[in-house]
Parts: structure tokens; sequence; C-alpha cells
């Protein structure tokens, strides 16, 4: 990747005010390939106006569907003049995602040739149980030249039982089961809000899925879908990334049309660190009460601490007073972001899976690259909390999966700006 500005922030400004969610980019990225499942318009709101779900307009536009996009206000996907099957690498490596392709067409058309993903590179992210999962519904799964070839002349529901718990694995199988014939049942599914809410589009289109939230997910697969109006949920990960910034500058923030049952985990952590964290309905406030002390995180699958908040967590605690510990046991080398923040005066040291963090007193702005778009988000928060200018290169990470993340940081009072490099 390479960005063509940087982000300035002269940290040390207190966050202060009220802020409303964006739509969930994990989810948007699950509902927008499953619009390919029905030949009907369906019509998706609350999608959040990121690179993510522009790389998909145009892997959906290649494949034939019509796609009618106003950001902040709704996406239309009518496929039924879709006919393409072949989704190419000079598309795939523009977002992780991409993969959910295969599970989509499969579903749709019994046929996928979709090139191997790109998207943040922080360590290996095999897709094995993807393909064991579309193989067990009767598809025949090659790969060559970088592209997984799926065919099935019929996709026959049976049981597919993961090895690992596996978010991407259980949304590609739910795709592909969805129009299969019989039941599909997922073992040790993923639990993530955003499966629920995958689940609950394609209940709105005429599916059969029962058990989303449970690690055991059953698809009745029905021969034909059709369209709907859909909102999307808020997203979880940039809920708690501002949750974490608000702590980081010591600041009081409001944040709006979120769901805060999903943010149990950072909420507990935050508590424990001594930051004051209370709750309505739809809004999160998070307010300082003292002394910032250490803990010790360890991330897990939903609903255990998420690996997408390591990073942003990692940057708060670097002044939290004491010593904290992340473990890191979803992606096992999630860790770029640590060079850059020993350059802003963290203490860190990385022994195995396990980031030892020793609380100093204070960050220093310093030039940063960022490698993928968590390492990203946590540069902000250390941006946000450092003393002087911090300069952040590579931004396009942050784009991927943050909308307007600057303006709505200036809007609670942080000075952040970009500048073209
Ligand atoms: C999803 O990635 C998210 N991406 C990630 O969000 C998130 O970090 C991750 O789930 C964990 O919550 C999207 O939703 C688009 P996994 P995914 O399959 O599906 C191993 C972000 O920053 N595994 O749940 O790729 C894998 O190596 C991102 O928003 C296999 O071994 O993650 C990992 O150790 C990045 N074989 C573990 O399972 C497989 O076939 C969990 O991965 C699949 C996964």
């Amino acid at each position: 990747m390479s960005s063509k500005d940087k982000m300035l922030i002269t940290g040390g400004h207190p966050l202060v005010g009220e802020i409303t969610v964006s739509g969930g980019k994990n989810t948007a990225v699950a509902v927008i390939p499953a619009a390919l499942l029905c030949n009907a318009p369906c019509t998706i709101e609350n999608l959040p106006d990121i690179e993510d779900v522009h790389a998909l307009i145009d892997i959906l536009r290649l494949l034939g569907a019509k796609v009618e996009y106003v950001p902040e206000c709704y996406m239309r996907i009518d496929a039924s003049t879709a006919t393409g099957c072949h989704v190419p690498y000079s598309l795939t490596r523009r977002l992780r995602a991409s993969y959910y392709l295969l599970g989509a067409l499969l579903g749709r058309q019994g046929m996928a040739e979709v090139a191997y993903p790109g998207g943040c590179d922080f360590c290996s992210r095999p897709i094995d149980q993807h393909l064991k999962g579309f193989a067990a519904l009767g598809a025949d799964i090659h790969d060559r030249g970088g592209v997984v070839y799926a065919k099935a002349d019929k996709l026959v529901g049976n049981d597919v039982f993961f090895d690992v718990v596996t978010v991407g694995g259980t949304i590609n199988v739910m795709l592909a089961a969805a129009r299969a014939q019989g039941t599909t049942v997922i073992y040790n599914a993923a639990k993530e809000p955003h499966i629920v809410d995958l689940a609950n589009f394609l209940n709105s289109m005429g599916a059969k899925v029962k058990g989303a939230g449970t690690d055991v997910i059953r698809i009745r697969g029905v021969q034909e879908l059709h369209g709907c109006t859909y909102t999307v949920i808020p997203d979880q990960i940039e809920t708690g990334t501002l949750m974490i910034a608000a702590a980081a500058t010591r600041g009081d923030v409001t944040i709006r049309g979120c769901i805060p049952t999903h943010m149990e985990a950072l909420t507990a952590k935050l508590l424990e660190m001594g930051v004051r964290v209370t709750e309505n309905d739809d809004s999160i406030r998070v307010r300082p009460q003292g002394i910032q002390r250490a803990v010790n995180i360890k991330t897990r699958v939903y609903p255990g601490f998420p690996t997408d908040l390591q990073q942003p967590m990692t940057s708060l605690l670097c002044m939290a007073q004491g010593v904290s510990t992340v473990s890191e046991t979803i992606f096992e080398q999630r860790f770029k972001h640590l060079d850059e923040l020993r350059r802003m005066g963290a203490k860190i040291k990385l022994m195995d899976r396990t980031v030892l963090i020793e609380g100093v007193p204070e960050l220093y702005g310093a030039p940063v690259t960022v490698t993928d778009l968590r390492a990203g988000a946590a540069l902000v928060v250390a941006g946000l909390m450092a003393k002087g200018v911090t300069e952040i290169y590579e931004t396009s990470y942050i784009d991927r999966g943050y909308e307007r993340i600057e303006e709505k940081l200036r809007k609670l009072g942080a000075e952040i700006r970009r500048e073209p490099i």
C-alpha cells in the first residue's frame, strides 16, 4: 500500500462531546456479498463509507450486478443481472473479506473462481476451514495460480465441524448453505455480533437460519430468496476505538448509536483500569476518574476481549500505572504496531505472544508508519495521548475500516489533519 497523504496529530487534547458510531465494517463486508444470493433488489442501510465497501462495490459490478450507493443513506444491490463468477486478484487484493465471494457465488450459482484475498497482512491467515465447509456441502475445490476454484452441480446441506472458531469460515458456510438442498449444521461456530447480523439479513431475504450467536448454527436451505431492506448494526470496533481514545485523552465522550452489550469485554477492562464507563440503551459514556491502572488482557473469540481492539488497547496501556500484559491468542503476529509505539517512548517488550508494557508518564510525538488497519487505530490513539506532533504514514489502511476518522475526532476536540506527502 502507498498512501498519498499523512496524518498529523498534535496530542494532549482531551476528547470531549458526543459522537455517533458508523455501521459495522465486518457486517458490511458480509452482507454486501450476501445480496448476490437473490435475484431481487436488496436495500442495505447504515453501511460505513469506507474503502472495503467501495472495493466490494467494484467486485459486484464486475460480476454484473447493479449497485446504487448513496453514502450515509443506502446501497441498493440488484443481482438479477449478475452472471460472472471470476473475481481477479486485482480486486481481491484490496480486502480480506473478498473471500466471502466464494460462499456467495457458490450459493448463487454453484460456481466461484476467486483469487486469494489481500487485506491487512499481520500474519498468515489461512482459509482451509472455509474450503473444508464448502467441500462438506458437496463442492469440488481446488486452487491454482493463487485462485480458488469451487464448483458444485448441487450443494447439499451437511454437518460442518470447524477445527478452530473462525468468523470468516462461519460466515462463508452460512452464505453457501442458504440456498443448498437440505440442512447444514455448523458446529463450533463463531458467535460475533456480525454473524448474528448476517443471519438476520439472510432471514430477512427468506432464509432459514437458526442459532446464530451460539456455537451451533442450523441453516435450512431454500430454493429462492427475495429482496429486502435491512439496516446493519453499529461497528463495535469503532465504538471500542472511540472508548479507548476517550480514556487515553482523559476526556469525556458519549458514543451514540452503539450496542453497549457488544462492548462488555472492553468495558470491564476499562472499569478495572479505573476509567468511568456508564451505559444507556444505545450509548456509552467514558470519563476519567483518577489514576489509570495497568491490567492484563488476553484476546479471545466473542464474547471475550476482541483481537481487533488489542492494538489500540496496547497504546492506552502505555501510560497506565504499573505493568500490563497483553496476550494475543487469535493472530500470533498481530504486533507490528509495537516498534512504532517504541519510537513514541513506550516501554514495551514482546515475549512470544505476550506484550509486557511498563507504563510511562508520557509518550511523545514521532513519525510512525501504519502496517494494518488496527495498528493504524493504535497509532491514532497514541498520537492523541502524546506530547507534540505525531506524523502517521500509510493512512489508507485506516480508511479501509474507519469512516471519516479525523472528522469525528476533530469534532471531539482533537487536533488532527491530513497533508499530502
Ligand atoms: C475476522 O477475520 C475479521 N474480519 C477480523 O477483523 C477479526 O480480527 C477476526 O475475524 C477475529 O475476530 C472480517 O470479519 C472481515 P477468523 P477472519 O477466521 O474471519 C484461524 C479487522 O481488523 N483460521 O475468525 O479472517 C486464523 O488463522 C479484522 O477488522 C484457520 O486456521 O478471522 C486465526 O488464528 C482483521 N483456518 C483464527 O482462526 C481458517 O480457515 C480466527 O480467524 C480460518 C481461520
